[in-house]
């Protein structure tokens, strides 16, 4: 459920009119709905009420400041994979002593940077990222708290891309290997084990691989019991799923009602690392058409929709041939006819394309579209490929709005470079 809606035909972001904030912002712009994220934030988190928890948003899936600050202030914290995303999550408001540190390649600047900040815990991914870690502690003369993450050989069932369970791939340690790791980071003197973690992919639509991964990650907690190795905190990744076309994920009351069931014999935290299906459905892009245009050289006739955002706006189509629904900010009529199109952008490249083969009603230049589900991994991960300087963020509150993020420039598009 979320919050961008037509009324009278006009598509609104709660109680403004989507319109109303292109004539003022300009367009491509992102656009989230405050009240949608706090409803899924909550609608996530409560799920696990009941037990010790926290729920960690995953920073990569959307990185503005106000956002990170919507879930600070909901008792969130973070999931980082970079030191440019501890600031970030810091600078949001985000508490430290609730922020986890994943991601397989941490620099020794970024583990010294989390180490001064003093993160709740490191995510180990490899026996030589727990040696870096342990020397920078010693030389910091502080203790570095780690957790392991298991790659527990898992499949997730969704795209190959954003699988990250399975024995393949770079992410974890296999739960075999991973016991002698634990022992040998008792033995290190500047680290303190207090977790142990893992997280099998993105967008699952099935609750299956996340409970055959929790239930291998149990049995791991049982045998570092035996070596007498105990776990403060059990770090279960993200991954649900959202419903972008005709997908069926799990209702993240029934993904928590599923977790609790399993875990209710342990005595530990329980982490939570969303990201998707907090934001997802909480933010979309707003573009103006430029143009359309039919080909006619080709077998059959090809029409396209040329608009104003393009793949270096939002890269998941051309990256991962996802699937967004695209919607005319002015409603058109149900019996509107409608033409096989493809939508794209400016960008010189046939990969640049936010739809193919799409069936949409006539659209004129000057309307505005609505590029839906784009409120994870759109816009952070957005470039300025064709010196496209980036684009505006804007939060919706109500009737209120809020530039987040001023649109780039084109002295922004060159800061820092140098001309002899
Ligand atoms: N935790 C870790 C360690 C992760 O690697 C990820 C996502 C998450 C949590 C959050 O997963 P989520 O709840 O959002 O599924 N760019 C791709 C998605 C990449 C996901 C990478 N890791 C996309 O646009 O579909």
């Amino acid at each position: 459920m979320n919050y961008f809606t037509y009324k009278n035909s006009i598509l609104y972001c709660e109680d403004k009119p989507v319109q109303d904030i292109a004539q003022e912002v300009g367009t491509p712009f992102y656009l989230y709905s405050k009240a949608t994220l706090q409803r899924h934030f909550d609608a996530f988190d409560s799920g696990f009420t009941g037990m010790k928890h926290q729920t960690c948003f995953a920073v990569k899936a959307c990185s503005n400041l106000s956002i990170l600050n919507v879930f600070a202030k909901m008792g969130g914290g973070a999931d980082i994979v970079s030191g440019g995303e501890l600031f970030r999550a810091m600078k949001a408001g985000i508490e430290p002593q609730k922020i986890i540190y994943s991601g397989v390649g941490k620099t020794k600047t970024e583990i010294r940077q989390a180490l001064e900040a003093g993160i709740l815990m490191f995510n180990v991914e490899s026996p030589q990222e727990l040696g870096r870690i342990q020397e920078i502690a010693a030389e910091m003369g502080c203790t570095a708290r780690v957790a392991f993450r298991i790659n527990p050989d898992v499949d997730p069932k969704t795209h190959a891309y954003i699988s990250t369970g399975l024995a393949k791939n770079k992410f974890g340690i296999p739960v075999d290997e991973a016991l002698q790791e634990y022992l040998r980071a008792k033995e290190m003197e500047n680290i303190e084990i207090v977790g142990v973690s893992c997280h099998i992919g993105s967008q699952l639509t099935q609750i299956d691989p996340f409970i055959e991964a929790l239930r291998k990650v149990k049995n791991f907690v049982g045998r570092l019991e035996q070596e007498d190795i105990h776990i403060q905190h059990l770090d279960l990744g993200g991954g649900v799923g959202i419903v972008y076309n005709d997908e069926q994920p799990p209702h993240p009351t029934d993904y928590a009602a599923a977790i609790q069931a399993e875990l209710q014999d342990m005595d530990c935290t329980l982490i939570l690392e969303p990201g998707r299906v907090i934001t997802g459905n909480a933010g979309i892009l707003v573009t103006e058409v430029q143009y359309t245009k039919v080909n006619r050289g080709g077998e059959k006739e090809k029409r396209f929709i040329i608009i104003d955002a393009a793949m270096n706006d939002l890269t998941r189509p051309s990256l991962y041939k996802a699937f967004h629904e695209i919607l005319p900010v002015q409603e058109p009529a149900e019996e509107a006819p409608r033409h096989e199109v493809d939508v794209v952008g400016p960008i010189c490249e046939t990969g640049d394309f936010m739809a193919r083969d799409r069936m949409m009603p006539d659209i004129q230049p000057g309307e505005l579209l609505a590029v839906m589900s784009c409120g994870a991994y759109g816009f952070s991960m957005s470039s300025t490929y064709n010196s496209r300087p980036k684009v505006a963020e804007v939060l919706v509150d109500g009737d209120q709005f809020r530039i987040i993020r001023q649109r780039e420039s084109y002295e922004d598009l060159v800061r820092g470079e140098d001309l002899p």
